[in-house]
């Protein structure tokens, strides 16, 4: 039997909300603020972060050199077009169907800016991606979820989506491919057949994470179809998340709407410069999807010997079923490991784990062996170890002064510096 298609949640209307700050504080990504690090004595160095999806490798030393020489002083080009020449001659697109943005963030917001419309909703496939959401919430459109279900391993249910979409008559749609946070990834057919059934509705198809996706397909042939937005992220791929550098493909008409609206100079100098040199790279990219797939595939093997549950993933990150995420994310925090508590995706039972270095997680697994053991000895857990027997945290009451230990407290500090000496 087919799912029923329905609208989960109802967005606000009110631009005043968004801007009294309501919505913005819903803005959850990976990585920790300086405000939670400064709770648990750490600084950004002293962390060991698998909560945001980026190139292990860190950026390439060209990468490095580029900015080690720019001249600050500059202006940059507010048309990327170098930038654009080189993703042109790389994608085999022509650089008029290219827009740089700073990050692909920025790109998710000038899509929704162009192209939502009065009076129709957008659908975004969920679980996914928050920022999204917040693209639309801010104009105030109404948001339909087509959601996966962990009974089916997260995979959408195409059929129900092709029949589903078209008579609620969207003015966009939101396809992550491959997923964030479940990994999954649409086969080209599956994509293109969504993107001629919805046409001419225009279809933001996010490929951030396909530069690591085993497997991978060449989505640039879907150009064909005027309604498509490809959208890739250099700070993913080339691990340059703090210059802020993405990009889109799409038609020539759609890419001068984007441009259009896009504030001047937005990707600054040195996200142009590094990004230009990453690029430059023969085989950077594949190297980084080798180091990954193998540190994956070994992270996956010790998660399941430890009896987590982990989901099939095509990118550089893992789904797993933890019980209660927010719980085990602070014990983690509290031996200096971030990982991500899929919460704010609707999933509070699961974390996210972006793929590092084989030395790296085997340090996540050693600390999730220690969490381990700690559930039997220390009371002030409250871990019950047949939950820990399942490989699966869970708490007995909702989580209060009582059965955590104070993110503040002297003894979580004290274990964060504990654990900073032995992993770092
Ligand atoms: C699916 C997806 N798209 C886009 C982004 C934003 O990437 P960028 O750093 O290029 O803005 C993220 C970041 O987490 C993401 O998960």
């Amino acid at each position: 039997m087919q799912k029923v298609y329905f609208p989960r949640r109802t967005v606000l209307k009110s631009t005043a909300d968004w801007h009294s700050g309501s919505i913005a504080s819903q803005r959850i990504h990976g990585g920790l603020t300086e405000q939670e690090l400064r709770i648990h004595g750490l600084s950004c160095y002293e962390v060991l972060d698998f909560s945001v999806n980026i190139n292990p490798l860190g950026p390439p030393l060209s990468a490095m050199e580029a900015l080690a020489s720019l001249d600050p002083a500059r202006y940059p080009d507010p048309h990327n077009l170098r930038l654009r020449e080189a993703i042109s001659v790389l994608n085999q697109v022509p650089a008029e169907q290219i827009v740089i943005g700073n990050g692909s963030t920025e790109l998710i917001h000038l899509s929704a800016d162009l192209l939502l419309s009065d009076n129709r909703p957008v659908v975004i496939m969920a679980p996914t991606f928050g920022e999204y959401e917040c693209a639309v919430r801010k104009r105030g459109a109404e948001v339909h979820f087509f959601e996966a279900s962990c009974a089916d391993q997260f995979r959408w249910d195409m059929e129900g989506a092709l029949q589903g979409i078209p008579p609620l008559q969207p003015s966009l749609i939101f396809l992550c491919n491959p997923n964030n946070p479940t990994g999954v990834y649409l086969s080209r057919q599956d994509v293109e057949r969504l993107i001629s059934a919805v046409a001419p509705v225009m279809v933001v198809l996010d490929e951030s994470y396909a530069c690591f996706a085993e497997s991978r397909w060449v989505a640039t042939d879907l150009l064909v179809h005027s309604n498509v937005i490809i959208l890739r992220s250099l700070t993913k791929e080339y691990a340059l998340a703090g210059l802020r550098v993405g990009y889109a493909m799409a038609s020539e008409q759609t890419c001068r709407g984007l441009h259009s609206l896009q504030p001047s100079w937005s990707v600054n100098a040195a996200a142009q410069a590094a990004a230009l040199a990453a690029l430059d790279e023969d085989d950077y990219t594949d190297k980084s999807r080798r180091c990954i797939q193998e540190a994956k595939y070994y992270l996956r093997q010790e998660l399941e010997r430890i009896g987590f549950s982990v989901y099939d993933s095509a990118a550089n990150f893992l789904l797993v079923e933890a019980g209660d995420a927010p719980l085990l994310r602070i014990l983690l925090l509290q031996q200096g490991i971030c990982v991500r508590d899929c919460s704010s995706f609707g999933l509070p039972q699961y974390i996210r784990v972006g793929i590092r270095t084989m030395k790296e997680c085997a340090h996540l697994v050693e600390a999730l062996e220690e969490i381990s053991r700690a559930s039997f000895a220390d009371p002030c857990m409250r871990i019950p170890p047949s939950s820990w027997e399942a490989g699966i945290f869970r708490r007995s009451s909702p989580p209060n002064a009582e059965n955590l230990p104070a993110a503040d407290s002297p003894a979580s500090v004290d274990r964060a510096r504990t654990a900073r000496v032995r992993h770092l």
